[in-house]
């Protein structure tokens, strides 16, 4: 399908704002097409999301595009955020893996900062998955048409935000902010907003986020669901509880299966407006009952060398803590421990959170408390950190059903996390 451009569109493809921007123009025409879209629509949202935030050794050619876009001023149209770094200080290693980390991997990490700050980085700690956070400020409005690629944040800002972005991949991300278009296809349009998927919630008690997200990730895949049942657990505000548990459970959505936009019945924005008119003709049911959900947990195959081995390491925090979640953590930690008469978690523990909510987490009396509960509070991403030969062997546990997806981390619910690391127990 032949892309219908504007005038303004067809001049850039013709090198009006330059040669190196008429390339990503063509870039972005030629993946257009091959989605089937028939024109470019303007970004609208008032900021980018980056999800390339690594400098890592085998990734040299993209680093030497950035500069070539640098040299050629074929910058974004907006200033952006990007996803959170690979490495920080705070969380220990031993020798061996810092000659690894620095030395080997992400030996082109300063190179990248330095690029993203000439790109329109939005500030210099502004890394993150979970960008649309207050803290942060780059939250879109309903309807804002996005350009952005990390699929946490896409399946957040779809659904909860009622923005419209496809899951873009990385790079592409850039090439649509620096030409101020995407192609129109698919989540842009009201079409492929609609749900060709019927989830209907019948389980005893509110699932866990994680687990439900799985469970729809892996039966509906890359479609739109519309669930059912979950108001009678969650209620129908958008509140800050409510909020934290969709940013978890779209991530599992989006991670399990490859989810860009899910609809929650009298909740996310676009269900409340238009209710189940937002249902496709012929929708497939799917019903979620208790025994599914433990039906879907069985199911994880447990990939550490020893599958009784005692963690070595606990992350939570993908995507990254909301404010809310690191303070409710914290209370439950410190609750746990008690009973269980320890003072300081059992097993090395990182809570993962943006700069900008770590900054406010700190000016509250439950940083001191969850500090000297011994717990990390570190602003990397956890699967980036994990994703190396070093860290592959290592037992790792967590409650991100993301992390487990990608990495050999295994999964626990947020109970079962919460009594290893305040009481200890194998696996
Ligand atoms: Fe965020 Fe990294 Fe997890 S980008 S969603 S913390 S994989």
């Amino acid at each position: 399908m032949k892309m219908q451009l504007t005038p303004e569109q067809q001049a850039i493809l013709d090198g009006s704002r330059g040669e190196v921007v008429a390339k990503v123009m063509k870039s972005l025409v030629m993946f257009g097409e091959t989605f089937g879209a028939e024109k470019l629509v303007p970004i609208t949202g008032d900021f980018g999301h980056m999800v390339i935030s690594f400098g890592i050794g085998v990734m040299k050619p993209v680093y030497d595009l950035m500069d070539q876009l640098i040299e050629a001023g074929a910058l974004p149209q907006q200033q952006f955020t990007v996803d959170p770094k690979p490495l920080d200080p705070n969380i220990p290693t031993n020798l061996l893996q810092d000659v690894v980390f620095k030395v080997i991997m992400y030996s082109q990490q300063k190179r990248y900062d330095e690029q993203l700050k000439k790109l329109g980085l939005m500030k210099s700690d502004a890394y993150t998955c979970t960008c649309y956070m207050d803290e942060v400020g780059n939250k879109p409005k309903m309807g804002d048409v996005l350009s952005w690629s990390e699929s946490s944040a896409v399946v957040y800002a779809n659904s909860v935000l009622g923005a419209r972005c496809n899951r873009n991949s990385g790079i592409f991300d850039l090439f649509g902010a620096i030409v101020g278009y995407v192609p129109y296809f698919g989540l842009l349009t009201d079409e492929g907003r609609k749900a060709t998927w019927i989830v209907d919630v019948q389980t005893t008690k509110k699932p866990e986020a994680q687990i439900l997200g799985s469970a729809i990730g892996m039966k509906v895949m890359e479609e739109v669901p519309y669930v059912r049942g979950l108001d009678k657990f969650l209620g129908t505000e958008l509140n800050n509880d409510v909020c934290d548990y969709l940013k978890d459970f779209g991530a599992a959505t989006a991670s399990n299966g490859a989810v860009g936009l899910y609809h929650i019945d009298k909740l996310t924005p676009e269900a409340v407006e238009q209710g189940e008119s937002l249902i496709a003709e012929n929708a497939q049911i799917y019903v979620i009952d208790d025994a599914e959900l433990e039906r879907i947990v069985a199911g994880y195959p447990c990939v550490w060398k020893d599958p009784d081995a005692r963690p070595k390491l606990c992350f939570m925090g993908c995507p990254h803590m909301s404010l809310n979640q690191l303070k409710d953590w914290t209370h439950r930690i410190q609750s746990g421990l008690q009973k269980a008469g320890n003072q300081k978690v059992v097993i090395p523990t990182v809570f993962t959170t943006s700069p900008a909510v770590k900054a406010e987490f700190e000016k509250t009396t439950e940083a001191i408390v969850l500090k000297n509960s011994g717990v990390i509070l570190s602003d990397i991403c956890p699967l980036m950190y994990m994703n190396n030969p070093l860290c592959g062997k290592m037992p790792v546990i967590t409650s991100s059903n993301k992390l487990r997806t990608y990495t050999t981390a295994k999964f626990y619910s947020d109970d079962e996390i919460l009594a290893q690391i305040t009481k200890g127990g194998n696996c």
